[in-house]
């Protein structure tokens, strides 16, 4: 197959990129490289590469053209990032899906795989102690809302005129290529440079991490799938952030002090209190179940970027 990767020079994408090609997959990447270019040499050897914007319709379609399937992934991400820059946030995930799908129409491709998020639970209550798809979902940031809003836009094609699409809700992937907007990255550079791992309020809030390979294969288990589609990628492990600083501390076998700073994500509404996701109709669909742990995925994070070295990014 010939897939387009938008977004495919970020942490979830450049890891895709490389399966795909180990698959035997032509891949070409469409990125705005506005967070570094993560596609390592021989990757980028491999792959046709637009450097532009999602926001630009004639380029998503060149990019997709002769492509047989596209993973959209382009997003401006991060907490931070994302409460300084509501309406670019807004502005990248709907004109970027509208644009993705015309480039599915122009090129006669049938199948869309979108990158949605967890956070589209927000407060949503947690019911049978795991989130899933079915419950009523409660966005409160504009990135949230904007990937809400793209699950539905996607449905209407669906319904209208049959363009196949699955919107992934991601929970927290952590891994190889991450940089430190996220805690997992963050916390390993703090405990490396012996430096206070910095855990925001009392760091009993809890996410569900998965690791970056059972992301992966999840991206490509559900290549096939018909319809429009909604899934978690979870664990169905509930982490809260201040065991995960000790897990950190201990793979990394660091000095460093956990402290617990203010946690500015409270005060403007964007912290969640619990968030775990049944993985239960990921199975159902594929067979496949996210299976590393978070102390698993840890090691091979240390193995990977850390062990004989004193500190990169992850
Ligand atoms: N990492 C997670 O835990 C997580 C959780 C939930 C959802 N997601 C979603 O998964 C997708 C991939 O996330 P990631 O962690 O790889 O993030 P990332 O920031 O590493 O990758 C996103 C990529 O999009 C590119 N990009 C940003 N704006 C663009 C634009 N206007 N035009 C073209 N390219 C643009 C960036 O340069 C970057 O390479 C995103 O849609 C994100 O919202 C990720």
């Amino acid at each position: 197959m010939k897939v387009l990767i938008a977004g495919g020079a970020g942490f979830i994408g450049s890891n895709l990129a490389k399966r795909l090609i180990h698959d035997g997959h032509q891949v070409v990447v469409l990125d705005s490289l506005i967070r570094g270019n993560k596609l390592d040499q021989e990757t980028l050897e491999n792959i046709t590469l637009f450097e532009g914007d999602v926001r630009d319709e004639a380029l998503v379609i060149e990019a997709a053209k002769g492509c047989d399937l596209i993973y959209h992934f382009a997003a401006v991400l991060g907490v931070d990032i994302v409460a300084e820059n509501p309406v670019e946030t807004m502005e990248v995930e709907v004109y970027g899906t509208k644009n993705i799908v015309a480039a599915a129409y122009a090129n006669n491709i049938s199948k869309i795989i979108y990158a949605s998020t967890s956070g589209i639970y927000s407060s949503t209550e947690i019911v049978d102690d795991v989130l899933t798809e079915e419950l009523l979902v409660d966005p409160h940031t504009s990135y949230a809302m904007a990937k809400r809003y793209n699950e539905l836009y996607l449905k209407s094609h669906f319904d209208e005129r049959g363009l196949n699409s699955v919107s992934l809700r991601f929970f927290n992937v952590y891994g190889h290529n991450q940089d430190n907007r996220m805690v997992v990255p963050r916390f390993f550079e703090q405990c490396l440079e012996n430096e206070p791992v910095t855990v925001y309020g009392d760091g009993k809030q809890t996410r569900d991490f998965t690791y970056i390979d059972d992301t992966v294969e999840a991206c490509i288990r559900l290549i096939d799938l018909k319809g429009w589609h909604i899934v978690n990628i979870a664990n169905e492990a509930e982490w809260c952030i201040a065991d995960l600083a000790k897990e950190i501390k201990a793979v990394t076998q660091s000095d460093s002090e956990i402290i617990h700073v203010e946690n500015e994500h409270e005060k403007n509404g964007y912290e969640v209190e619990r968030r775990i996701g049944s993985s239960k109709k990921l199975v159902e669909l594929t067979g496949f179940k996210p299976m590393i742990t978070l102390q698993q995925g840890l090691e091979k994070i240390y193995e990977k970027n850390y062990k004989n070295q004193t500190s990169t990014p992850c």
